[in-house]
């Protein structure tokens, strides 16, 4: 076993933290406003219980699945996450991660490199687009998804651009020039080995957005991407079936809360949704997303897949998540740590913590298979779920 080896995802959030600058480390735990959705995304999964049996379980427990047209080998896949300089490889480390344990890579808008590598690195990639800019832009993003060989959209319309965090907010430069490199100095020095990590590469953290740009272009810088995100128009119902309608493939709408909005999203003629806070970045006050996946699996489940994300720390929550109505789960914070603390290693031994806790989940309550799983397997507390709009 290799020396960065870690035990579970808050060994590897430990190690993250110890090994990056700190205005990076707190880019990656983001949350917003007081962190109340932040803390009960993970707070509300450890109210769900389980009740293990001693005899008659399973020997070897099916982990694989579907999801969005991709056969996958456990429950879990990479959600898109648009973070910069976690580490030199970044998203190529985690989508080669994936690949090596069978599982499919969401690709942010936002990423620090180009789709073009990522799916060469794993053909099972999603694309994630925002609504940002006009139309004709956002057609010539999909066109180039397409082209690069992406299998399935991810749109991504969950955010309400909070502002402020209680504990604090990073600074991130717009570009890392040496005078930028210059005013991190001091919390850089306290971190050689992440700053070693890139010394080797020969590169300093990339702060372009490359998929935001023609195939082939530096790409607009983070926060330029992020300013035309945040001044075009929340689009319309009317404007996501438009988006969906020019896209030849599944489709999955991320950060569905509420019930109407689940079906509106079908009407709109999407393939699955993810009900999501986006890891409760987005309007601080949100309940937890797990409570609100049992009222959304109800209503929608048998007309599109039914995807869920935020707060998913360990296999245990994974199958809490698939026995209250998820086809499967997509982490964020939990590979950023692991990427963070070890690179791709450090990917690969998430989505292990992961089938392994799965794998224990399921033997206790004597599943077979991850289809099997239903709301019968974990006991819920009375008042625990939420159904907004219903
Ligand atoms: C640092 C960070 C950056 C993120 N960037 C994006 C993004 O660019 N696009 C997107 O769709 N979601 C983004 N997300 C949301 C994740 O895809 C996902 O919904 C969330 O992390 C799930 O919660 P978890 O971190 O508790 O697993 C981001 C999340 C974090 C923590």
């Amino acid at each position: 076993m290799s020396s960065g080896w870690f035990e579970t995802v808050a060994e590897a959030q430990r190690r993250a933290e110890k090994r990056l600058p700190r205005s990076v480390y707190k880019a990656l735990l983001a949350g917003s406003e007081r962190g109340l959705t932040y803390r009960d995304n993970i707070e509300a999964f450890g109210e769900l219980g389980f009740a293990p049996h001693v005899a008659g379980m399973p020997a070897d427990p099916q982990l694989g699945t579907t999801v969005l047209g991709q056969e996958i080998a456990l429950p879990v896949i990479i959600s898109p996450t648009g973070v910069q300089a976690v580490h030199p490889e970044g998203e190529v480390a985690v989508a080669r991660a994936a690949a090596a344990r069978g599982t499919a890579v969401g690709l942010s808008s936002f990423a620090s490199q180009p789709i073009e590598e990522v799916v060469a690195a794993n053909d099972k990639t999603f694309f994630q687009i925002y609504w940002s800019g006009d139309r004709a832009t956002m057609e010539r993003r999909l066109q180039r998804a397409q082209e690069a060989g992406a299998k399935a959209i991810i749109a991504t319309l969950d955010w309400t651009f909070a502002h402020g965090r209680d504990w604090g907010s990073p600074t991130i430069p717009e570009a890392l020039t040496p005078k930028a490199m210059l005013s991190f100095a001091p919390e850089v020095a306290l971190k050689p080995r992440w700053l070693l990590d890139f010394a080797r590469s020969g590169a300093l953290p990339d702060l372009t957005t490359p998929n935001m740009a023609e195939r082939g272009e530096k790409g607009p810088t983070f926060f330029g991407a992020y300013g035309e995100w945040m001044t075009t128009p929340p689009p319309t119902w009317e404007d996501i079936a438009w988006l969906r309608s020019q896209w030849d493939g599944p489709f999955l709408l991320k950060g569905v809360c509420r019930i109407d909005d689940a079906r509106r999203a079908v009407d709109a003629g999407v393939s699955a949704i993810s009900v999501s806070t986006h890891g409760g970045n987005n309007l601080d006050g949100t309940p937890g997303a797990i409570r609100m996946l049992p009222g959304i699996a109800d209503a929608v489940g048998d007309q599109v897949e039914v995807l869920f994300d935020s707060g998913v720390r360990r296999g245990g929550d994974v199958v809490k998540a698939l026995a209250l109505g998820a086809r499967a789960v997509m982490i964020g914070r939990a590979y950023l740590w692991g990427l963070a603390a070890n690179g791709q290693a450090g990917v690969e031994n998430v989505l292990d913590i992961m089938s392994g806790g799965i794998r224990s989940a399921m033997l206790g309550l004597g599943r077979t298979s991850v289809q099997e799983l239903t709301r019968e397997d974990v006991l819920i507390p009375e008042g625990f779920t939420r159904e907004l709009g219903a």
